[in-house]
């Protein structure tokens, strides 16, 4: 028996990273942040010199990426970059390399690789239309553009980072456009996927929405 998926998919600060890692921590389940695998991409084609459209190139980096997750911490040929993947530059950097389908193709695998027993919480854009589609439980949490450039404004200015959520929102927006709008594995909910808006939730009440999911089908 194979061990069950929870794939929990929806654009750019909704909050999902932190609700996939509270559900994994309460049912304690696996967890894959996808987003990080194409975020440490763009830094290694960063560091390597590669162009981010440069898909021949990216996707050879894509394939072979001297990655490791550490608990909280993420390594990259074995240098801490856990804050370095998080800034704004190596989110759309993320988002432009993710758009190319040879890059897809070579993260498709060490995805799956992530299904182990007793389960597996995956966060991303396309978790439960093509890397897990099987997946027992899918959930698409999303939250109006307005809520989620004021979360990560908040966040921004609990970090000491200066900022302004009118960058922010236009920011959130074209991330949204290109996510939506690549042809491979496009930001979409599948049909069977359980919508959750989380613009008027708290992080406990989304928790426990997907938590009641995972009961139902687990
Ligand atoms: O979730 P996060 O903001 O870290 O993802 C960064 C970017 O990586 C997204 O904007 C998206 O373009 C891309 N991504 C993706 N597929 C995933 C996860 C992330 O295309 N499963």
């Amino acid at each position: 028996v194979t061990a069950p998926v929870i794939a929990i998919d929806g654009p750019s600060a909704s909050g999902k990273g932190t609700v996939a890692a509270r559900v994994a921590t309460t049912l304690g389940y696996h967890m894959l942040d996808s987003g990080a695998l194409y975020r440490l991409t763009a830094l290694a084609a960063r560091k390597a010199g590669v162009a981010w459209e440069d898909e021949a190139a990216v996707a050879a980096i894509a394939a072979a990426l001297p990655a490791e997750f550490e608990g909280e911490r993420i390594l990259l040929s074995g240098e801490e970059v856990s804050e370095a993947i998080r800034s704004e530059e190596m989110g759309d950097g993320a988002s432009k390399v993710a758009a190319l389908p040879a890059v897809r193709a070579a993260l498709l695998a060490r995805q799956r690789a992530y299904r182990r027993w007793p389960g597996l919480v995956a966060d991303g854009r396309d978790m439960g239309s093509v890397v897990f589609p099987w997946a027992e439980c899918k959930v698409f949490l999303t939250a109006s553009a307005e809520a989620r450039a004021e979360r990560r404004h908040k966040q921004l200015i609990a970090k000491g980072v200066p900022a302004k959520i009118t960058p922010l929102l236009q920011d959130l927006r074209e991330r949204d456009a290109r996510d939506t709008a690549r042809s491979v594995a496009p930001l979409q909910k599948c049909a069977e996927a359980e919508l959750l808006d989380t613009s008027n939730l708290s992080i406990e009440q989304a928790v426990a929405a997907v938590l009641g999911c995972a009961r139902e089908r687990i």
